[in-house]
């Protein structure tokens, strides 16, 4: 199989890593990849939708996978699809379940799946309003995608009302134009994944990401400081749940309003006292999720999103094994970019691995080029083991400013 993927951080990498162990897997592509996928395929410099397909039509390409959220609700999928090309992911119908909180929060109501109570509105009477019936506490996001920033955890009404002004006003530009405001959910939040064909899914172990910069969940977001998998927060009942009264629903309201979901959807779940909410849907692997969840996959993973991309899922089997996944980003992270700066690499243990992210590559050195720039991976038979290697990589792993999370799964070994 000549496999494409589509995206440039750890999350491709990974995918990458995992599809190298597939037999029928010949050529992997990048687009546009980064600076050490080039060591495990070829990095291509395509940019429009229509450049891609006519690659992937003219190479021979089996299956192209998509992995960030920009180019899947931006439509690349109904692209590759009206060229008869097989592709993993969303159509752009489909992928409104991330691109817009609006859309997701009213299919959601629809279709009577679990949610914080909330308000779509774009006026600011209707939106003080509403925030006056809620406990202190309120929640006020932005429509559209704002690469993980435009969601504000006002602490008073008053704040809140502050938050969905500026928001209204166009501080997050046309994201903001309608603003959905919402309860606040106290509770441990879990990434649900399943693998989808439109009618049927799979799920795979649950994870948990670190989304916030510093230990404990201090500081700001960021894009996710590191994740494990599976959770033994989530035990088979609330698996259970989750398949049946979120993930199901899911792929039977998008076939019924005729968008059947095909790709990975991802539930960003809050568990209330033992009950999940949805909190947002995701349409692609989380990163750094992704990074924990492909050494946990048994079996031929490209046949597996092949099946997916063509509506035959069948089944997929799990290795019985846990891993952690700790990120190190470069100094200025989340705030600015950062100079580029060599990395230096000292020894791997066996069990670990590297997934290379916002890196570069000049004269065979891989330069920290990025925000997030690598995630060491531990893979054993437990967590505490999976996080002790994964650490102990990190110890190896040198760059000028790097920064890490110490704490990375204390929410499953609670020390
Ligand atoms: P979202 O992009 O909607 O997932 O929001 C980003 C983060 O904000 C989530 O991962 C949660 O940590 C937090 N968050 C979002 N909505 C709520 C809510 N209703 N209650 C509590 N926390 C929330
Ligand atoms: N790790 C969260 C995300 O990928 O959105």
């Amino acid at each position: 199989m000549k496999i494409l993927i589509i995206g440039s951080g750890g999350r491709e990498y990974a995918i990458a890593l995992r599809l190298k162990e597939d037999k029928n897997v010949s050529n992997l592509y990048f687009a546009p990849g980064n600076g050490a996928t080039s060591a495990l395929g070829e990095n291509l410099d395509l940019k429009t939708f229509e450049e891609l397909a006519n690659f992937a039509k003219d190479n021979k390409i089996d299956l192209t996978i998509v992995g960030p959220e920009d180019p899947l609700t931006k439509g690349i999928v109904d692209v590759f699809k009206s060229k008869g090309l097989v592709i993993f992911g969303p159509s752009k119908a489909a992928a409104r379940l991330e691109g817009s909180k609006a859309y997701m929060k009213e299919f959601l109501a629809r279709n009577a799946i679990r949610t914080a109570r909330f308000l779509n509105s774009d006026n600011f009477e209707e939106i003080s309003k509403f925030i006056h019936t809620l406990d202190e506490k309120v929640v006020v996001k932005a429509d559209g995608l704002c690469a993980g920033k435009g969601v504000i955890i006002a602490q008073n009404h008053d704040e809140a009302r502050d938050a969905a002004w500026e928001m209204l006003k166009g501080s997050f530009g046309d994201a903001g134009k309608t603003v959905v405001v919402e309860e606040y959910l106290d509770g441990f939040e879990l990434s649900f994944f399943a693998i989808c064909d439109g009618d049927n899914f799979v799920s795979l172990p649950v994870a948990q990401d670190h989304k916030r910069l510093l230990n404990r969940d201090q500081g700001p977001n960021t894009g996710g400081m590191g994740a494990y998998a599976p959770s033994p927060l989530a035990d088979e009942a609330l698996i259970k749940r989750v398949e049946n009264e979120i993930v199901a629903p899911t792929l039977r309201g998008m076939k019924k309003d005729g968008n059947p979901f095909c790709g990975v959807l991802f539930v960003g779940l809050m568990i209330v006292g033992g009950v999940p909410y949805v909190l947002e849907y995701n349409v692609r692997f989380g990163d750094p999720e992704c990074e924990v969840l492909m050494p946990l996959i048994d079996g031929n993973l490209s046949q597996i999103l092949y099946d997916a991309a063509t509506g035959k899922l069948t089944d997929i089997k799990l290795r019985d094994k846990f891993a952690v996944g700790v990120v190190s980003a470069s100094e200025n992270y989340p705030y600015k970019s950062t100079p580029k700066t060599k990395i230096n690499l000292g020894k791997i243990p066996a069990n670990a691995h590297i997934c290379y992210a916002g890196v570069s590559e000049e004269n065979g050195e891989i330069y920290a080029d990025g925000g997030r720039v690598l995630v060491s991976v531990g893979v054993a038979n437990n967590i505490r083991e999976a996080r002790n290697l994964a650490y102990e990589l990190v110890k190896n792993i040198e760059f000028e400013g790097s920064q890490h999370r110490s704490d990375i799964a204390y929410q499953a070994l609670r020390d």
